[in-house]
């Protein structure tokens, strides 16, 4: 199941300047510091401006990545952009990430939605789109403007999220480090926990305690069927890097599984959540400060709307 030649061979980010602090929220609606870090861990978040669009976040995420994995637009045949928040329902984010880049038009582009699960669904498609010897470098990107669909005047999930975005770039490994593999779930009959309808300003509704618990077991399930498949525990997993919602969701994930605080990436605090672009704003924080090491084999999980859910392991 897992292809000896497609590795992650570089990683980037970008967060927007200007910082939202829990402070700041408590001056918008009846919430303190307080009840959001004890509740969430989150203190801060960055929020785009008015004028600051995903594909913009993306493409800044993406060549920080292409840079980091010494290969160049031209080389980019595969751009996949997982999002929630594209800048508009058509085109595709991918194609004006694809433009503001300058990849060839050889390069097949186009986004997906699983939520916050969307960075590792994008991640398996474009593993299965390059183990099939069609494609040879991919951009896998999470990006999102959740500002866009938060409603400021509920407390309950205004609060939660930021923007952002994360890129990996995909291609052929160069010595050891290989994805080793991915798991993709959906339980659609969970969809109405957490959804945006239809409406004259679609926001974001979410039944915050169905979703923790929903959260907490999928991870679970997540790990430990990865783990079985590839004959590996808990205890041999270096890193977790899990999707960034909620402090107390990632704890009980480390509970359930037997695994210390300190096997897990957080940076929650610092972004809150960023839907699709979590995993890889983690990812590449925890490979730019050490965290991930050659050699690692590191657990990247997560959970998000639909209800959808994976995880993947990726040796370094
Ligand atoms: N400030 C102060 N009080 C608040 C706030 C706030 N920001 N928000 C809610 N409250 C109040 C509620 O009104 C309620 O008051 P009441 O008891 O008088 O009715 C009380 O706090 C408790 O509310 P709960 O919702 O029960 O609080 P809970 O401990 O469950 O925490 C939270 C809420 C943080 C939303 C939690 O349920 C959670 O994190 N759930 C998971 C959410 C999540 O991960 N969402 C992202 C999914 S990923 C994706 O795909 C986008």
């Amino acid at each position: 199941m897992s292809s000896p030649f497609i590795a992650i061979l570089g990683t980037g980010a970008h967060s927007p300047a200007k910082v939202l602090t829990n402070h700041d929220l408590a001056r918008l609606v009846d919430t303190t510091d307080e009840w959001i870090v004890t509740r969430t861990g989150i203190r801060e978040r960055h929020i785009a401006g008015k004028n600051e669009t995903t594909s913009q976040m993306a493409a800044a995420a993406a060549r920080a990545a292409l840079a980091d994995a010494g290969v160049s637009a031209e080389q980019v045949d595969l751009i996949i952009l997982a999002t929630l928040t594209p800048d508009q329902p058509m085109p595709a984010t991918a194609c004006l990430v694809q433009h503001l880049l300058g990849v060839p038009a050889r390069a097949a582009c186009f986004d997906l939605n699983a939520a916050c699960s969307g960075f590792l669904y994008a991640l398996d498609t474009a593993w299965a789109m390059l183990g099939s010897g069609r494609y040879k470098h991919a951009l896998v990107i999470g990006a999102e403007k959740m500002s866009s669909l938060v409603d400021w005047t509920d407390r309950s999930t205004c609060v939660l999220f930021g923007d952002g975005a994360g890129a990996a770039v995909l291609g052929p490994a160069r010595g050891t480090a290989q994805i080793l593999g991915a798991r993709l779930y959906a339980e659609g009959a969970h969809a109405h926990l957490l959804c945006v309808p239809r409406g004259p300003k679609p926001v974001i509704q979410m039944k915050g305690r169905e979703i923790f618990k929903n959260a907490v077991r999928e991870m679970e399930d997540a790990t430990r069927e990865i783990l079985e498949q590839h004959g590996l525990t808990a205890a041999q997993i270096s890193c977790v890097i899990p999707h960034q919602a909620n402090l107390r969701i990632i704890e009980s994930l480390g509970q359930y599984l037997g695994l210390p605080p300190e096997r897990f990436v957080v940076n929650l605090d610092r972004h809150g959540n960023t839907s699709a672009a979590s995993i890889p704003l983690a990812l590449d924080e925890a490979r730019r400060s050490g965290r991930v090491r050659a050699g690692d084999t590191t657990l990247l999980v997560a959970f998000g709307a639909g209800l959808t859910y994976g995880s993947a392991l990726v040796r370094w």
